[in-house]
């Protein structure tokens, strides 16, 4: 039988204790990335899990976009990059949202899709969940319809997902 997108997600995600500071553990998808045979699988199982339900994916910078590039190619969708802040010209529309220590901001360019296009959020790791938050707050404002969300891995003692209210939250691998 073919392997699951998270047994390869299982057997490549790399950890780095005390990275990029003291007492943080760091998770490296880094390598699931670099494997043509894993990467397709997640890409695969990322586009078949909302397959017909969505016109667009949000990918998350920095790591998110290298998932909604692909999973937009293959769903032949379009595509929308959500960025940190200061970033994007024009119009735009800024969330913050909150950080270990402090804030950051995330922004999203007014008026790329028709209103009410269907989009699925994209980001490598759901953790406190403050970051896909903001971005669907980012999809809220803009007029669109948040399909769900897709993510490679969730780390389930952080419960980021407990502040996603009623989204539906995909996870390959969560831990
Ligand atoms: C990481 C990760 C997610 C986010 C998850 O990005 O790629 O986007 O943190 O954390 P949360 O669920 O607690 O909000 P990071 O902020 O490190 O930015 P980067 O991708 O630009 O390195």
């Amino acid at each position: 039988a073919p392997k699951s997108a998270a047994s390869y997600v299982e057997a490549l995600l790399a950890s780095y204790p005390d990275f990029p500071k003291p007492d943080i553990l760091f998770r490296d998808l880094n390598p699931v990335f670099a494997d043509a045979v894993a990467f397709r699988a997640i890409i695969d199982d990322l586009a078949d899990q909302h397959r017909g339900r969505f016109d667009a994916v949000a990918g998350i910078e920095a790591r998110g976009f290298l998932l909604a590039a692909a999973v937009g190619y293959a769903a032949n969708v379009a595509v929308l990059a959500v960025r940190k802040g200061g970033k994007l010209p024009g119009t735009v529309l800024t969330e913050e949202y909150e950080l270990e220590y402090g804030s950051a901001r995330l922004e999203l360019e007014i008026g790329q899709l028709p209103a009410g296009s269907r989009v699925l959020i994209l980001d490598d790791v759901l953790a406190t969940g403050g970051t896909i938050a903001a971005t669907s707050r980012l999809i809220d404002r803009a007029g669109y319809t948040l399909t769900g969300v897709g993510v490679v891995l969730e780390l389930t003692d952080l419960h980021g997902r407990e502040r996603l209210g009623t989204t539906a939250v995909h996870a390959i691998m969560s831990i």
